[in-house]
């Protein structure tokens, strides 16, 4: 029996990843592995968007993949010759450790059949979602579980019957990265208005510095938008335009932005995910220390190099 959202006491409960790029900025790492899969520290990337999906509460989670889907799906199933051998070992520790990720959510998956765009791989999960909202995390941003952001979009969706973007400022120079949004304030300093959506415009044209980072609520709307929609940018149906329709007074509900200032670590293209790894290894509680340690002996070595 399946249970209906309602009895639930929560609006949102399923997530949907998409997780079909080629991941061509990681060649040849990605040759044969989806860059989801890519460890940040010792979990992969994916990883931690599934367990920020289930810490607001979402345990329905559905992967939208392309090539490589089989890698994903272990990930997130159990592996009993693995757990065998730690559990003969007493190795409890990595046991709960393999454990959780095969633990954390309900996590279904879909091929995206053509790589058409982020708005064609929501528009995919359709029939998944049915008539609820939901949310989209991407996978390319990871956010701090210790800053909640989702449920902050959620709790704005409940109370304004709202489709909600996640909003953050990033320097000018960077816009063309990202989907950006025009917007009106409103009483709550960490709530926007959104009364236009331009994906990746050059700096001349963006609206403002608020880039879309890559947390949604969806409200089921979006899907006859979804199938409505001309390609975009660079040939692709884009989930901006969509949410531009809407944001522009052409659907039943506005769009609201949450602006978010807390820690986030872009994962998707080299530099960043090394970076990430090295924030995000220096806070670890096992390896920490050390490696604390050992970034500022290379900092102190970077300098005086720099300085002959
Ligand atoms: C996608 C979206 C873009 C958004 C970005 C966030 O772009 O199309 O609007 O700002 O994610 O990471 P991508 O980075 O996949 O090119």
């Amino acid at each position: 029996m399946s249970i209906a959202p309602e009895s639930t006491g929560r609006s949102v409960t399923k997530a949907v990843i998409p997780a079909a790029g080629l991941g061509t900025r990681f060649l040849p790492a990605t040759k044969a592995m989806p860059k989801e899969m890519l460890p940040i520290v010792d979990k992969p990337a994916i990883q931690y968007v599934v367990e920020e999906a289930a810490n607001a509460g979402m345990r329905d989670v559905l992967i939208v993949t392309g090539r490589n889907k089989d890698n994903l799906s272990n990930h997130f199933d159990s592996v009993p010759e693995l757990e065998a051998t730690l559990q003969r070992k007493g190795d409890t520790d990595r046991l709960d450790r393999v454990h959780a990720s095969s633990e954390l959510a309900e996590v279904h998956f879909l091929r995206q059949g053509q790589p058409l765009g982020l708005g064609h791989a929501v528009g995919r999960a359709r029939m998944h979602v049915g008539n609820e909202s939901f949310a989209v995390l991407l996978g390319d941003d990871l956010i701090d579980e210790r800053d909640p952001l989702l449920t902050r979009m959620i709790e704005v969706h409940d109370q304004r019957e709202a489709t909600v973007v996640a909003l953050m400022e990033v320097p000018e120079e960077l816009i063309h990265l990202y989907g950006c949004a025009a917007v009106n304030a409103t009483a709550d300093p960490d709530v926007v208005e959104v009364t236009a959506l331009v994906e990746k415009p050059s700096p001349a044209e963006a609206p403002s510095n608020l880039a879309v980072i890559g947390r949604y609520v969806l409200r089921p709307e979006i899907f006859d938008v979804i199938d409505r929609l001309e390609p975009g940018r660079g040939g692709e149906y884009q989930l901006t335009d969509a949410l531009n329709v809407l944001a522009t007074g052409d659907g039943d509900r506005p769009v609201y932005g949450v602006v978010f200032r807390g820690r986030r670590y872009d994962t998707g293209d080299r530099a960043s995910w090394i970076k990430a790894n090295l924030l995000l290894g220096v806070d670890n509680e096992e390896l920490g220390a050390e490696l604390s340690d050992w970034v500022i002996e290379l900092a102190e070595q970077l300098r005086a190099r720099r300085s002959d």
